[in-house]
């Protein structure tokens, strides 16, 4: 551990679900590799007691970190103390201060909803918790529009300077998305293709064919467009679209992104659909009367030098048929030669999960008749993941050893507000879906001239 690597880390929200399903594994996985070696502090309010919580550790590692490991189980109870205390509590602050004894720097991650932001750091501040060197995570979304982002941000900064600042999105994290940006900037091929010149359109969908899994508190006040859009799939569009950074330092990559969202004007209310699967309103934790979507299909435009013109289309929604993030850039269809075939354009196909997949459709002539064409895929990767860092491990490794390349910047954070908040603020009707379908019929108003593109996952 270098004189920069966070000496403890705090977590705020230990006995919430996020904990239960992310970060629990995330730190066996990284006590594992050898990452994890300072001491955890859990924080919540809970009425709860350590026996409980590694009760709930183990039970956390059972369901969703691939079992307890035994040495680093036992690893991970030595490392861990729990402060069970009301965060408006100042004691509850004493008590963590005490318990980090001679630690001077460390993370604390605020696994808790932002409303509570403020009301925590502030006490840390008090608390004499926040020394120069301590760094904070944050979960998103990072606001809930682009006024409440900045208030959030000076919040922050009252105690933090941005480059302790982590505002996490977990997608950063994901290999398949990294390896989006690796597979165009290490192959010329690409490039040569890689514009409005041969380019026809974008589609970026990710389905998930389950609901919202009883998260009904945190998800009526957001939303499918705040939840995954603003983040998840605009980094990925980000990194579709990006130009090559001058270095590869996180500033350099962070600059570019940012340039990308500062070229896409305000999404219009008549380029958003919006829906709300059936059933949804009966959901605990869901107002009666909601209009929140739970499916979101939007067109974009880059208004830049390499984009200018070529729509890119994201589409996304809870309880679809399948569950898959794909994204597919289509060319421009060929000029027809042979009469009788009219020849499909080619893509590019990048499958996020739930395996990564790099494809490139091309057409070769039908085995049977002269003159047909079929389309076929050249395969560049397909890779199940195993022993594939998971995307909780790899943020927290990062925050804790200060590299804020895999985290969203507060231009970044705005800019995507910027985008999204006009159509959002427009309340536009929310139209109802069946469960196991691609979503409302009005969809299809959105649609690219050759329709959506829905991915097919094989049995
Ligand atoms: C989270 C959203 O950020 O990402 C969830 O809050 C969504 O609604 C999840 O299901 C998807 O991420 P992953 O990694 O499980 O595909």
């Amino acid at each position: 551990m270098n004189e920069t690597h966070s000496d403890a880390l705090v977590f705020f929200g230990a006995t919430g679900d996020l904990a239960f399903k992310k970060v629990f594994p995330a730190l066996q996985a990284m006590i594992k590799r050898g990452t994890l070696t300072v001491p955890v502090i859990a924080v919540a309010k809970a009425g709860w007691g350590i026996e409980q919580l590694r009760e709930r550790a183990r039970a956390s590692l059972e369901q969703h970190g691939g079992g307890v490991d035994p040495q680093a189980f036992a690893k991970l109870t030595a490392l861990l103390s729990y402060v069970d205390g009301d965060y408006a509590d100042a004691a509850t602050f004493r008590t963590l201060r005490k318990l980090l004894g001679k630690a001077s720097r460390p993370a604390h991650y605020l696994a808790i909803p932002p409303s509570l932001f403020g009301k925590v750091v502030e006490q840390l501040a008090q608390a004499g918790c926040t020394q120069p060197g301590t760094r904070v995570v944050v979960e998103k979304p990072f606001g809930h529009d682009l006024q409440s982002a900045r208030a959030l941000n000076q919040i922050l900064l009252g105690s933090f300077d941005e480059q302790h600042i982590f505002r996490i999105d977990h997608y950063l994290g994901k290999r398949p998305v990294h390896n989006m940006v690796f597979f165009r900037f290490t192959n010329a091929l690409l490039e040569s293709f890689w514009s409005r010149e041969y380019v026809k359109s974008v589609q970026i969908t990710m389905a998930e064919n389950f609901g919202i899994q009883g998260r009904g508190s945190f998800y009526d006040p957001v939303g499918a467009v705040r939840d995954v859009v603003q983040n998840h799939l605009f980094q990925v569009l980000a990194n579709l679209a990006m130009e090559p950074p001058a270095r590869t330092d996180s500033e350099s990559i962070r600059d570019e992104k940012v340039k990308v969202l500062k070229a896409i004007p305000p999404l219009t209310p008549a380029d958003l659909v919006r829906g709300q699967f059936s059933g949804y309103l009966q959901e605990k934790g869901v107002a009666p009367n909601s209009q929140t979507e739970t499916f979101a299909a939007l067109r974009l435009e880059l208004d830049n030098w390499r984009w200018q013109g070529v729509p890119f289309y994201i589409r996304t929604g809870k309880s679809l048929p399948v569950t898959c993030t794909e994204v597919v850039v289509h060319l421009r269809r060929p000029p027809s030669l042979y009469s009788g075939c009219t020849p499909q354009p080619n893509y590019f196909r990048f499958r996020i999960s739930p395996q990564n997949e790099m494809a490139i459709g091309l057409n070769v002539m039908d085995e049977a008749e002269l003159g047909v064409g079929q389309t076929n895929e050249l395969l560049a990767s397909r890779h199940a993941g195993a022993n594939e860092m998971e995307a909780y491990e790899r943020v927290l490794t990062d925050a804790m050893s200060g590299d804020s390349t895999l985290f969203a910047r507060e231009d970044y954070v705005e800019e995507a507000w910027r985008i999204v908040d006009p159509a959002l603020k427009a309340g536009t009707p929310v139209h109802a879906y069946q469960p196991g379908t691609w979503g409302p019929s009005e969809a299809a108003r959105l649609a690219p001239p050759d329709g959506w593109y829905d991915p097919i996952l094989e049995q």
